[in-house]
């Protein structure tokens, strides 16, 4: 009962394969990104050109022939519009012609539950970090199973944040480790800090982190900018580690795989006898098992969708999708 799963909402065209919760391929072709950033329509182009290559590359590895694929997901959003119209289309094609089921996959959800999955958390909540997301999240049954957002960011992720800081101060890609790498030696230097509860928002804080490049040493603003943003996202996830009285932490998204974000939140959960879980790397970073494993989820619990209503959403929140398992 394998299932295929294709990511494209970003740079990454991840083609993964599992069965019954077992990874079995976890394929990546990845755009390289510029000192010019992101450019969706080369990168929407690169998917088109490379998907082809990256299904079978996980098909061969998984040594699960295409015809025995029993579903197929996708990632429906959040996302860049035109990369995410890549994968649909190739996952609708795929339904189409081996005349398999076809599963609309949230982003979010695929980061938190291949996760939870992987590291073996009963109940936690989550801290999703990305490039374009932050939120903590926690399940709710009513009115039916789903994830609530907790608190989250009021305008850009933080990975966004610190991509955009590195681009304004001419470092290399990729940025957020370069800023990581180069913030080992900086000190201290005030930021602003901006948390609401649970919620928090980053653009002052980048707004004036660019503003002392040229004034101030780059390792010291590095180290500022990460340190702040990194303590905003631990003092709004430590509140609702509280208010939901819950024992475990899943830390999940492209962030989740700082060293020193991990440090952090680490340091919060033993003082609050909570456990803090990560996935290794490849499943932090965007990849399509995380999007075959939702897909069969969904599969298994009766979920059908009609190839209609397999559509692309770039603003798709999490909060909006039925658990159906
Ligand atoms: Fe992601």
């Amino acid at each position: 009962m394998a299932v295929l799963g294709i990511e494209s909402s970003a740079h990454t065209f991840g083609v993964g394969v599992i069965e019954n919760g077992k990874v079995l391929a976890n394929f990546k072709s990845m755009y390289k990104i510029s000192d010019k950033g992101l450019v969706p329509s080369k990168v929407a182009d690169f998917h088109s050109r490379n998907g082809k290559r990256a299904i079978e590359a996980a098909l061969k590895k998984s040594g699960i022939d295409i015809s025995d694929i029993k579903g197929i997901g996708y990632t429906k959003g959040p996302g860049i519009g035109s990369c995410l119209r890549t994968g649909q289309l190739a996952a609708k094609s795929i339904s189409l012609a081996y005349s398999i089921p076809i599963f609309p996959v949230n982003h979010a959800l695929a980061h938190v539950e291949i996760t939870k999955h992987i590291c073996g958390a009963k109940n936690p909540i989550a801290l999703y970090v990305s490039g374009g997301n932050s939120q903590i999240l926690a399940l709710a049954e009513n009115p039916y199973k789903h994830y609530y957002v907790l608190g989250e960011t009021f305008d850009i992720g933080v990975g966004n944040m610190i991509d955009v800081f590195a681009r304004a101060a001419k470092l290399k890609p990729a940025w957020g480790s370069t800023v990581a790498r180069i913030a080992e030696s900086g000190k201290y230097i005030q930021m602003p800090y901006t948390v609401k509860g649970m919620d928090f928002t980053f653009t002052g804080l980048l707004t004036h982190a660019v503003k002392q490049i040229g004034s101030r040493k780059i390792e010291d603003i590095s180290f500022s900018i990460q340190e702040t943003a990194f303590a905003m996202l631990c003092e709004a996830t430590e509140r609702a580690l509280l208010l939901t009285r819950k024992k475990e932490l899943i830390l999940c998204g492209g962030v989740a795989q700082s060293v020193r974000l991990r440090s952090m939140l680490g340091g919060m959960c033993s003082s609050h006898n909570a456990k803090l879980h990560f996935a290794p790397d490849e499943f932090n970073a965007d990849n399509g098992a995380m999007i075959a494993f939702v897909a069969e989820k969904m599969m298994q619990s009766g979920m059908r969708f009609s190839i209609e209503d397999a559509d692309t959403d770039q603003h798709y929140r999490i909060d909006k999708v039925r658990v159906g398992w």
